[in-house]
């Protein structure tokens, strides 16, 4: 095995993951650098270059937010790095005026967030895998954090940072009955959905049935898409719910994704808390854009007129089995309401069973003892006890404290400056902390 390249530089601060999050956060670095002075500042991504959630840009999604949440705007309308000023640097302007809507398609954001990641090549590394994050410790006392990383082609790299930023997204949720065919080319989570399919013998024009499982947002996408890029697939779309559900955006709801709100579900107790979440659950989880909803709802009525059943909807119903043979995937599917069974075979399976937030604790896991149970600041700093020096946030890690604009676009700039606030005074009075990092690498070396 090759040894870990192990660099001897102590950055102030390193970014896992380079999403949105992260994205906003190097800006609002960029931004207090020109009055504060710079701090040493380093993003890395597992993926091979920028993409947002790239395996899912079907042609026909668009941003579920306006586009003035950027990554900027909220907090600085002027800054260069504006949604805006991406499209006059790009000649689409009056174009999009044009358009007359806030939401742009998720191709044009993701574009737009590519051209921002490009201004900060220097201080990103793509294909670059966080592994771990561990104390370097001094006297008993955690002084700073070891970033261990691999390539692609195995390579590991240790890095050694004051502070951490943990921003790496979520991860794919996979149903208890689909754990055993974890392998399975023909069974997938919704967020590889584009290089998946793009594999499947429908591409060729070959009959395919095709199962999507859940009754979310990302449930619906593949439903159009597939529908719409693929005459040949015939798609079973099976939720628990007894039906497809709008996600409430109206004005008065869209407040709790409002930098205010932040404040308030912050100052609540942990249940009251709770409770606002699962109030509030209809703006973001199990829902899907009325629109989609309408077109949805056409498709199928348009097959009651033709008399050719080609889709099935399948609410109320639970995957029981799922069971991989040569001819297909074998489902075993309980109606909750009648309690029948009933097996229909695939030959691919989608899970749009949403994401989990789990990914802190694992790259946490060599530092537990000094984390409890992985309470946040309202700056986002995770509570350490006394021993922990170093600074560790995080983002999108934060629903049950900081509320449900953690997971999105929402308050990017604000929280991205409260947390650039915050690692600005960790930094200060660094300088004693630097001399003992010196000493420790120095003997480490
Ligand atoms: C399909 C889809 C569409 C969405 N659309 C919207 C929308 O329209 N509006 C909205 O507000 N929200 C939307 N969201 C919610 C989404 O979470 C946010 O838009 C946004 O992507 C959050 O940014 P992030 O940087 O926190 O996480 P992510 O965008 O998930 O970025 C995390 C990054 O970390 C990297 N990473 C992960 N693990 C590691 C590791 N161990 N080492 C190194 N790098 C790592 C990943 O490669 C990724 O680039 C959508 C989510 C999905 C799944
Ligand atoms: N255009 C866009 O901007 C876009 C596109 C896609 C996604 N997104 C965003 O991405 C986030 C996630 O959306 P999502 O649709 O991927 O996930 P989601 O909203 O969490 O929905 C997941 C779906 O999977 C079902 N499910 C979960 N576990 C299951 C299990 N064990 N068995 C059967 N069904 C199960 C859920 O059913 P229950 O309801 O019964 O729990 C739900 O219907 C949201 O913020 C969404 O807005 C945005």
């Amino acid at each position: 095995m090759t040894q870990a390249i192990a660099s001897t530089i102590v950055h102030d601060v390193i970014g896992i993951g380079f999403g949105p999050s992260n994205l906003a956060l190097a800006i609002a670095l960029q931004e207090r650098a020109e009055s504060q002075g710079p701090l040493d500042v380093l993003f890395l991504d597992k993926q091979a270059d920028y993409r947002w959630h790239g395996n899912t840009l079907v042609t026909q999604s668009e941003l579920q937010i306006s586009f003035l949440k950027d990554l900027v705007t909220l907090r600085n309308p002027t800054s260069p790095y504006s949604f805006v000023n991406y499209l006059k640097t790009h000649g689409r302007l009056v174009d999009f005026i044009n358009l007359g809507t806030f939401y742009p398609c998720r191709m044009e954001f993701n574009d737009y967030l590519r051209w921002v990641a490009g201004h900060f090549q220097d201080q990103s590394r793509y294909g670059e895998e966080v592994l771990a994050i561990e104390p370097v410790l001094h006297q008993h006392k955690v002084e700073a954090l070891r970033v261990i990383s691999r390539s692609a082609q195995g390579q590991e790299t240790v890095r050694t940072t004051r502070s951490a930023v943990v921003s790496a997204g979520g991860t794919p949720r996979i149903p208890e009955a689909f754990k055993a065919l974890k392998g399975d080319s023909r069974v997938f989570h919704h967020s590889q959905y584009l290089e998946r399919m793009s594999r499947q013998p429908c591409v060729s024009g070959k009959p395919m049935r095709v199962a999507i499982i859940g009754g979310g947002q990302s449930a619906a996408e593949a439903f159009i898409d597939l529908n719409d890029s693929y005459p040949s697939v015939q798609v079973d779309l099976i939720l628990r719910g007894s039906a497809l559900k709008p996600a409430d955006d109206s004005p008065f709801v869209n407040e709790v994704f409002s930098p205010e709100f932040t404040d308030l579900m912050y100052s609540q107790n942990t249940a009251e808390r709770e409770r606002m979440i699962v109030e509030y659950q209809s703006t973001n989880y199990s829902v899907v854009d009325i629109d989609l909803i309408e077109r949805i709802y056409g498709i199928f009525y348009r097959q009651k007129v033709s008399g050719i059943p080609r889709h099935a909807f399948r609410s109320l119903t639970c995957v029981e089995q799922a069971v991989a043979g040569a001819d297909g995937i074998d489902l075993a599917l309980r109606n909750t309401a009648s309690g029948d069974i009933l097996v229909r075979q695939y030959d691919a399976v989608i899970l749009a069973t949403g994401y989990e937030r789990q990914m802190h604790r694992q790259l946490l896991a060599p530092l537990a003892e000094y984390l409890g149970d992985y309470n946040v600041d309202r700056d986002y700093r995770l509570i350490t006890d006394d021993r922990c020096k170093a600074g560790i946030y995080m983002q999108g890690f934060c629903q049950a404290s900081h509320g449900l604009s953690d997971t999105l676009l929402s308050i990017l700039p604000i929280r991205a400056d409260e947390i650039a606030a915050s690692l600005y005074s960790h930094t200060k009075g660094g300088e004693r902390n630097r001399s003992v990092l010196d000493v420790l690498l120095a003997t480490a070396s």
